[in-house]
């Protein structure tokens, strides 16, 4: 039992290095400790919203005096697509409306120390969700 749990913590040990060389610390801090994961009863703003790569992301937005005051989303998607998801949630939640059109994938993926290329898209599958509910919120 205890080599068991030797060799579990040797393997953690060497993925946990791996992805240490891959993404940053807080992409892997969002990505496997994501903020605001959940789906929203009524919300004032909705968006679900399905990327080339096959992943949908939805987001819902509780909006209170023109601040998001409550923001939550759900993904199918990977570690990459919870972490710039669950960015774009803390860069927006108390945010004055026009203050979150700054939100961008730029913007996710200065937030989050940047993303290897080929995950480059996750953060713009993130903001193009967020501003689509944003727009459902206006127009309703
Ligand atoms: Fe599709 Fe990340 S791989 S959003």
């Amino acid at each position: 039992m205890d080599q068991e749990k030797e060799i579990k913590d040797r393997m953690f040990k060497l993925l946990n290095e791996e992805m240490r060389k891959i993404f940053t610390e807080r992409v892997i801090d969002y990505g496997t400790n994501p903020r605001n994961c959940g789906v929203m009863d009524r919300p004032d703003g909705y968006a679900k919203f399905t990327g080339p790569c096959g992943d949908t992301v939805e987001i819902f937005l509780k909006i209170k005096n023109g601040k998001i005051e409550n923001i939550s989303y759900t993904t199918d998607g990977c570690m990459t697509s919870h972490a710039a998801v669950s960015a774009a949630t803390v860069m927006a939640r108390g945010r004055l409306l026009k203050e979150c059109l700054t939100i961008n994938q730029e913007s996710i993926l200065g937030h989050l120390g940047g993303l290897p290329e080929d995950s480059k898209h996750c953060a713009l599958l993130a903001a193009t969700t967020f501003h689509k509910a944003l727009r459902q919120y206006l127009v309703k």
